[in-house]
């Protein structure tokens, strides 16, 4: 055991080692303690970086935020580099010093989301401001604040004990928000270089204040862009129209015939390989406490929706959906104006659960909107990324370790959940490496991700960071475990 040798000289046991030097986690913990201060500066420094993958104009600002990463990784005692793509850059880190303990791959992104609507955030996205408790600023909690634990924990480890009890890989990428092609890429070029034991992601959320979970199931994720053009241009609507047919009307009725009145998906065949709950998955996820009412009143809707016969957490988690992301057609700006619109347009995603396959209903989704495209207008099908959904063995040494890591430095055992967001990697960590990856969300559902005023609790921040920390000795332990 690691935590041996720093009691020992030249192989010999030194005598009462533990009372002149506190035992190796507490000197972690005294150190994290001394420097929590430093982490919440560097980690409004990485927050300031407007790092938004998908718009062009933040080139260089996702330059920016891989090499702050690099420079992070270097400072805490791991080797890394910068791997260019035909996207974002992608960083890769190394540290490797124990030969029989197990090695673990870390994932997180240092891309964000767009930072729009602008004029609905309480101080500009991307000026970090500390106010009751929290950071502020997008990517706060998606995903720099959360991946940026890992890389403390492990400064810990190196600048406290000198050493670390496992071996780690770092890849930090900056296109998950666009769909992680050009990582899937590197992976699978790269099978050598990444070979772990079991992979680890901050990118989630606990289950609620005080309660972190662990997550064992994602949902997949398909996801596309569909236009329906009619006249040549925008048309007076009382000399023209009744006579063509209108794009804006027929996009209407066309994602009307989405869902049935039970809310289920009517595209053919999208329940075909669909993975029903057991009994017992059902009972557990009943056994989550769960306040409906306070689910509604936080996101302000009256009433829930969704499939028949399924629990808001099964549909959330579970369940296979279809929504519409947005829908644009015609004038929409003030007052009236009279016309039969050009061209409509929508975008459209679904949450996919085991065994759906995306490429597949990506292909039976386009099927179904040409099928019921009225003739009159032009229909251009245009699809994005997609991820298949994974769910994990729940009784693994590698869960067991989480499990221990999280309750000492939380204080409070984790909850198993399932969440309904997607982190495309995860599926490739399976497939392609072979690996379970454990999901280990320090933040929370209410931080506002994706959304205006996106925030991470500086307690989550630090408590997240000492789990970490925690999770390496853990690791380290399964050696003695089977499987390992
Ligand atoms: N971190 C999220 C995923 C997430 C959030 C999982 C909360 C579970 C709970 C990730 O950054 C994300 O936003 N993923 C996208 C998918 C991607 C391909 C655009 C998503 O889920 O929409
Ligand atoms: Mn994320
Ligand atoms: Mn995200």
């Amino acid at each position: 055991m690691r935590a041996a040798r720093l009691n020992t000289f030249a192989g010999i046991p030194l005598p009462f080692a533990d009372t002149v030097r506190p035992p190796l986690m507490e000197r972690i913990e005294t150190w994290l303690t001394e420097h929590s201060d430093r982490f919440v500066d560097e980690l409004t420094d990485f927050l300031r970086i407007a790092s938004v993958s998908a718009d062009s104009r933040h080139l260089t600002d996702m330059s920016r935020a891989a090499e702050f990463v690099r420079q992070q990784l270097n400072g805490a005692g791991v080797e890394a580099r910068i791997v260019e793509t035909d996207g974002h850059a992608i960083v890769f880190g190394q540290r490797t010093e124990q030969a029989d303990a197990p090695t673990a791959l870390i994932y997180g992104h240092y891309d964000v989301q767009p930072p729009d609507p602008l004029d609905e955030w309480h101080t500009p996205p991307f000026d970090p401001d500390v106010r009751e408790g929290c950071v502020y600023a997008r990517g706060a909690t998606d995903d720099k604040g959360q991946l940026f634990t890992h890389i403390k924990s492990v400064e810990a480890w190196v600048k406290a004990t000198g050493s670390l009890p496992v071996n780690v890989k770092f890849v930090i990428e900056g296109e998950e928000e666009l769909g992680s092609d050009n990582l899937d890429r590197f992976l699978a070029d790269n099978r050598d270089l990444m070979s772990c034991d079991v992979a680890v992601i901050s990118d989630t959320s606990q289950y609620g204040p005080d309660m972190p979970a662990i997550t064992h199931g994602l949902r997949g994720l398909l996801a596309c862009q569909v236009e329906l053009t009619g006249p040549n241009q925008d048309l007076h609507s009382g000399v023209f129209g009744g006579s063509v047919v209108n794009p804006a009307n027929a996009l209407a009725r066309l994602v009307g015939t989405l869902h049935d009145a039970d809310g289920r998906v009517r595209i053919p065949g999208f329940y075909d390989d669909v993975l029903e709950l057991s009994d017992a998955q059902r009972g557990s996820l009943a056994a989550l406490p769960f306040d409906e009412a306070a689910y509604m009143a936080a996101i302000g809707i009256t009433a829930t929706g969704g499939e028949h016969g399924y629990t808001t957490l099964e549909r959330r988690w579970a369940r296979p959906t279809c929504d519409v992301n947005g829908l644009i057609s015609g004038y929409t700006g003030e007052g009236p104006k009279t016309i039969v619109p050009a061209r409509s347009m929508a975008k459209i995603s679904c949450r996919l659960v085991p065994d759906q396959d995306s490429a597949e209903l990506l292909g039976s989704l386009e099927s179904w909107l040409r099928a019921n495209c009225p003739a009159g207008l032009e229909l251009k099908f245009t699809p994005f990324h997609g991820c298949p959904a994974v769910v994990f063995d729940t009784d693994s040494v590698w869960m067991r370790a989480a499990r221990g890591a999280i309750e000492t430095a939380f204080g409070v055992a984790p909850v198993l959940i399932r969440e309904g967001g997607s982190i495309p990697v995860v599926t490739t960590f399976r497939d392609v490496l072979g690996v379970d990856t454990l999901l280990l969300g320090w933040g929370q559902n209410t931080d506002n991700l994706h959304s205006p005023n996106e925030h991470f609790s500086l307690r989550d921040f630090q408590r997240g960071i000492r789990a970490s920390a925690h999770l390496w000795q853990q690791l380290a332990n399964t050696r003695d475990q089977a499987g390992v």
